[in-house]
């Protein structure tokens, strides 16, 4: 005990790159390379879990489930390996969230099976149960009996209604991310990396798929899934229904219900191209195959970087490849997240920073430098209104604090796009070969680890700053991480393609030229985004209907554009999008558009009324995250 007296493991590492640090640290001073490296304790730092994980650590998962969709439960047992690490304990405690454990049972390394003992704590909305098993002192393994709740909130059940199809029913999951606690009893925290398999049994017709290798059926009708690298939980997926495939190169190809099968392998085609970029940038693609998978439309993310197997929104597939920018980014999110994961959601612009900066930089590749810019320019002043709205200062550092009351507050543009334009910040200090050749270090260095923000600094201060100390000021990086708000270095992306839809904006907003003259030919849904986003306020309802008119906004394709008009229509009361509008929020469930949406009706007493009519009659068909952020939405309001 003596050894660690202290708590310098929590030390920051900034302190020593900024010079004010008195404590002694290390290059092994995270968790997970603390106790590999020494077998010393260390502190558990993500508040999220009720996992000891500085104790006894999962290192591999056993899933063998029924996918009962009459019951709406997966059902069946989930075995985890472990291994003791830190102070001796014979508890292992896991995360579970709407779960009903059945048995308990433990072994050790002869492979006896013996009943254990165990307690499902109190129930907390946004953590649920404790799950402690008594593991004595030489088990290492544990096998649960359980099934899920039909309402769990990381899975969806989908009636047969409400697939394209119409014939068969759908399941699909979300981890990320406190939700892999709802589909198996498990250490539910980032900073915890397992592998794991699978032996799925699913209804006749319908083809079961996870975040894994795709396995088979064998002779008994039952699926297997092997995903030999380790995950954090929040990557654990799976997807059952009636899912077609399309290859789109060797080991490149997208599922999707058959409706839009053979659109979405169009859509995605330069996925390959995608791949390569990232490759060539970043060192090689270490998954294996990369396949999509094209949800049915109430995912409501608009992917997520499930290994091997990115899940997207079917809202993507605009016909037009102008959306590719997610596919980008799921990418780049097995580099970054995937590869090398925040090992708490403190430290999320570690994944969604970087793999925003990333998704950037393969855009500017593949399409130029001036798609590129222009991504740039509309995400900033998204940011810049969430940096506006943020309902304390705290929540724009990119280390958040240590008090967040969800991983939700984890997830604002701050995370994505400040994170990425502090990477651009560095990359224009260092010059971009140095950085190139650095961040492709950074991924091999860190592969297969979770990390945190110190480990980063610690990593750019030995590796990059120390060669061109006159790069960047401690002050400057201190800015850019630990306080709130958007520093002056921050670039400010200049796309003449936007300047010159400003001017005709303006020309049009003078009475100089008529909407119809506008010259929108040429125009790509960026374009538009940005003429639709910078209307300004007060717009007279004639305008409006000028612009509906020439360009039959109201009820267009692009769901991107749909929802910047839409927002414009809500807030200067324009009545002709009601009937589209509605229909949107009937057939949409991404949350990005509908809790925006939801939030600007919400904010007049009659938009309100009518907000909580339709989510009343939409809510059943939304997925159980977007049900409960809706539902949040409209109570504070
Ligand atoms: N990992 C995220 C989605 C996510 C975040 C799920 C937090 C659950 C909790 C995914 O990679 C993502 O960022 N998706 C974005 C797309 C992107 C281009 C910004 C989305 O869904 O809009
Ligand atoms: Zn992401």
């Amino acid at each position: 005990m003596h050894m660690f007296k202290t708590a310098l493991i929590l030390t920051s590492t900034l302190g020593l790159v900024l010079g004010a640090c008195n404590a002694p640290t290390s290059k092994t001073d995270t968790p997970v390379q603390m106790i590999e490296a020494k077998n010393v304790k260390i502190i558990k730092h993500d508040k999220f879990t009720y996992a000891n994980y500085d104790q006894v650590r999962v290192t591999h998962l056993d899933l063998d489930l029924d996918v009962n969709f009459d019951k709406k439960i997966l059902d069946g047992m989930a075995t985890l390996d472990f291994k003791r690490v830190g102070v001796a304990t014979n508890e292992l405690v896991l995360d579970s969230r709407d779960l009903l454990i059945k048995a308990v049972s433990t072994a050790d390394d002869h492979n006896e099976w013996t009943p254990a003992k165990y307690t499902l704590g109190e129930s907390d909305v946004v953590l649920g149960s404790s799950l402690t098993i008594q593991i004595g002192n030489t088990a290492n393994k544990v096998r649960i009996s359980y099934s899920t709740s039909p309402d769990a909130e990381g899975l969806q059940w989908l009636s047969p209604a409400q697939t394209a199809g119409k014939k068969h029913p759908y399941l699909f999951s979300q981890a990320q991310a406190l939700n892999a606690r709802t589909m198996a009893p498990l250490q539910d925290t980032p900073a915890v990396r397992m592998t794991y398999t699978a032996s799925l049994r699913v209804p006749d017709g319908l083809r079961p798929l996870m975040s894994a290798e795709q396995g088979d059926k064998d002779e008994n009708g039952i699926y297997h899934f092997n995903m030999p690298q380790p995950i954090p939980s929040y990557l654990l997926a799976i997807a059952v229904g009636d899912i077609k495939f399309k290859a789109i190169n060797d080991h490149i190809g997208v599922y999707a219900e058959q409706y839009i099968l053979d659109a979405a392998a169009e859509e995605f085609s330069e996925t390959p191209l995608m791949e390569a970029s990232n490759a060539k940038l970043y060192g090689p693609y270490r998954w294996g195959r990369y396949d999509l998978i094209v949800l049915p439309p109430s995912f409501p993310f608009g992917g997520m970087e499930n290994p091997r197997l990115s899940f997207m929104t079917p809202t993507l597939i605009a016909g037009d490849k102008s959306l590719t920018n997610v596919v980008a980014h799921e990418l780049a999110h097995s580099w970054s997240g995937n590869l090398v994961t925040n090992s708490n959601w403190r430290d999320a612009w570690l994944n969604e920073g970087f793999t925003s900066y990333v998704e950037n930089r393969v855009m500017e590749d593949l399409y130029g430098e001036g798609r590129a810019v222009m991504e740039q320019a509309l995400s900033l002043e998204d940011l810049k209104r969430d940096i506006k709205g943020a309902t304390r200062p705290e929540l724009t550092q990119l280390k958040l604090p240590a008090d967040l009351a969800h991983p939700d507050e984890a997830f604002s543009q701050v995370a994505y796009v400040k994170g990425q334009f502090f990477l651009m910040f560095l990359e224009e200090r260092f010059g971009r070969e140095n950085f190139d050749a650095f961040l492709k270090g950074y991924f091999d260095h860190f592969a297969f680890q979770s990390i945190t923000t110190e480990d980063f600094i610690k990593y750019l201060h030995d590796e990059l700053h120390v060669k061109q100390p006159d790069a960047l000021t401690k002050a400057e990086l201190k800015e850019w991480i630990y306080e709130a708000g958007l520093p002056d270095t921050a670039k400010n992306p200049k796309s003449d393609a936007f300047e010159n839809v400003a001017a005709q904006q303006a020309a049009w907003l003078a009475g100089t030229i008529t909407a119809a003259e506008i010259k929108t030919t040429k125009w790509s849904t960026h374009e538009w985004l940005y003429f639709l986003n910078s209307l300004p306020e007060g717009l007279a309802q004639k305008q409006f209907n000028e612009l509906d008119t020439a360009y039959s906004l109201t009820g267009t394709q692009n769901a991107e554009t749909a929802f910047a008009w839409y927002m414009q229509a809500i807030k200067g009361d324009y009545h002709a999008v009601d009937k589209d509008l509605e229909h949107f929020f009937m057939t949409v469930g991404r949350g990005k558009f509908i809790y925006r949406l939801y939030g600007e009706l919400a904010k007049t007493p009659t938009g309100k009324t009518r907000a909580v009519e339709i989510f009343a009659r939409a809510r059943a068909g939304y997925h159980p995250i977007a049900q409960r952020r809706i539902g949040d939405i409209l109570s504070q309001e």
